[in-house]
């Protein structure tokens, strides 16, 4: 029999995984090796469920298996048996009904990351727990105005966020423009990282790595290892890009082809601005436009440089080798993807026509201002008694995370202004759910555009301000740190709108 560390084992479940390799003895010797990943496949797409009479209605089933990652086959967790799991597309104005069947080893739920929808009873409600063998009915409804564009879904079970995510449980989700845009192919790209063992079973992190955030040495596209696309020269695609990694940074770039950006988070630009590269912080989307250029052209990863944990030295710069190894990283980045673009020109790309003015809250009355503090200080913390590193905790406002305790109570339907303080070493991605942030100053600097996020990077020592409009829904939810370790570790509060 396999070795099967004890964490893949509480991870995988007693489902035969461990069965299944030593089964094919040829592929258990091959995993326990780690061949190279395989790269140069065809960019694959996930399965796509599109909402039919004003409503979609799917199950999502979360279970272990073995699952093709960087061409590998690995021991990994799936929803509907795919890594990711299927693009659900749908319009504003529609329903969405989703059964998560929970067939994990342990408990889970379902979040939508993005949506603007209730965080109450079945809908949108991370305080839900669907145990293992246990299923659970969400109803979502999109309001009539929510912005058309890119978001995701992923489990959120406290402390078990990260490795769920890592594990392979992460997917799409598309609302449909309301005025379509011209590009003639679209793609969804879902951006993951992750480790596997010597049985060729998805990693789990020791503490160090969890307070550093996990770094996976595979970084994938759609569980592919630097897969190809190709494209004939003047073409316009669509390129939906999702950072689904636990703690990565995507410091993107497409040298050689144009490169405009559409969209990030949620809704898009009214026009689309030409750019050298997009930064994305773990749970951040982009929506990119790419003329196609004769020539081949790499997307990649170059460095960034999210800051350390203190007495830990530079790391956590986001593309290279395996966690822990992140400094000897190299500078020109890593390929996620090859662009081939070759054959007869296509005729030009039709003009994009104007999106709607972006919502604007700089001369809304504010109704509230409060500070959060994002810090890491040394403490019982959640490895208490190891060594001062192992004692580190990961607070907002001085406090971990307890669901049973409301930090926040807002006035719905007021605007508030929030300065997001980062008191560590570390970059921080503060997350809000629900309720989109428009960026106001960043370190002091006012943002000129309209800006909204769902996600805003709060550098290491720096603090960020941003405007929120609690619209539409009531109800209790959270905000995080979206390094999801972070989260699992207490960086997380509640906040309640009534
Ligand atoms: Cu993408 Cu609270 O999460
Ligand atoms: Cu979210
Ligand atoms: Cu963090």
């Amino acid at each position: 029999m396999p070795p099967i560390s004890r964490r893949s084992a509480l991870l995988l479940g007693g489902l035969g995984v461990t069965g299944t390799v030593a089964g094919g003895v040829g592929l258990w010797r091959s995993l326990n090796s780690q061949p190279a990943p395989v790269t140069g496949e065809s960019l694959g797409q996930p399965a796509t469920l599109t909402s039919t009479g004003g409503a979609l209605a799917a199950s999502l089933e979360a279970a272990p298996g073995r699952f093709p990652l960087a061409g590998l086959q690995a021991g990994a967790l799936g929803y509907n048996g795919g890594i990711p799991g299927p693009t659900l597309r749908l319009r504003a104005g529609e329903a969405l009904r989703l059964k998560l069947v929970n067939k994990l080893a342990e408990p889970s739920n379902l979040h939508l990351h993005g949506l603007h929808v209730s965080p109450q009873g079945n809908s949108d409600n991370v305080f839900v727990t669907v145990d293992p063998g246990s299923s659970f009915d969400y109803e979502y409804r999109l309001p009539a105005g929510h912005p058309p564009g890119l978001y995701w879904y992923h489990p959120h079970h406290h402390g078990r966020v990260a490795a769920q995510v890592s594990g392979g449980l992460f997917g799409a989700i598309i609302v449909e423009d309301p005025v379509p845009v011209a590009a003639g192919t679209e793609r969804v790209l879902l951006v993951s990282d992750t480790s596997l063992d010597g049985a060729g079973n998805v990693a789990e992190a020791s503490l160090p790595e969890r307070m550093a955030g996990r770094v996976g040495a595979l970084l994938l596209v759609n569980g592919q290892s630097n897969p190809r696309m190709t494209a004939r020269p003047g073409e316009r695609e669509r390129w939906r890009i999702v950072n689904c990694c636990v703690a990565r940074y995507l410091r993107l770039r497409l040298d050689g082809q144009k490169l405009q950006l559409l969209g990030m988070d949620s809704g898009r630009s009214q026009s689309p601005s030409d750019v050298q590269e997009v930064l994305l912080a773990p749970g951040n989307r982009a929506e990119l436009l790419v003329t196609a250029a004769l020539g081949q052209s790499e997307l990649r990863a170059v460095p960034y440089d999210r800051g350390a944990m203190p007495g830990m030295g530079r790391r956590g710069m986001g593309p290279g080798g395996p966690a822990g190894q992140e400094g000897a990283e190299d500078p020109a980045g890593t390929t996620l993807a090859t662009l081939v673009v070759a054959g007869d020109p296509a005729p030009p790309a039709p003009v994009i026509a104007a999106g709607p003015a972006p919502p604007e809250l700089r001369s809304a009355a504010v109704a509230a201002r409060r500070q959060l503090v994002l810090a890491t200080p040394m403490g019982p913390g959640q490895g208490g008694g190891m060594g001062p590193l192992m004692g580190m905790d990961f607070t907002i406002n001085g406090l971990a995370f307890d669901e049973r305790r409301t930090d926040t109570i807002v006035a719905a339907g007021t605007v508030e202004e929030w300065i997001l303080v980062n008191r560590s070493t570390m970059d921080h991605p503060f997350h809000l759910h629900v309720w989109p942030m428009q960026l106001i100053a960043e370190n002091g600097r006012a943002v000129e555009k309209a800006t909204l996020r769902d996600v805003v990077n709060v550098p290491a020592n720096g603090q960020v301000t941003v405007r929120i409009d609690f619209r539409d829904f009531t109800g209790r939810t959270v905000y995080h740190c979206h390094i999801l370790d972070h989260e699992d570790l207490g960086m997380m509060g509640v906040i309640e709108v009534r």
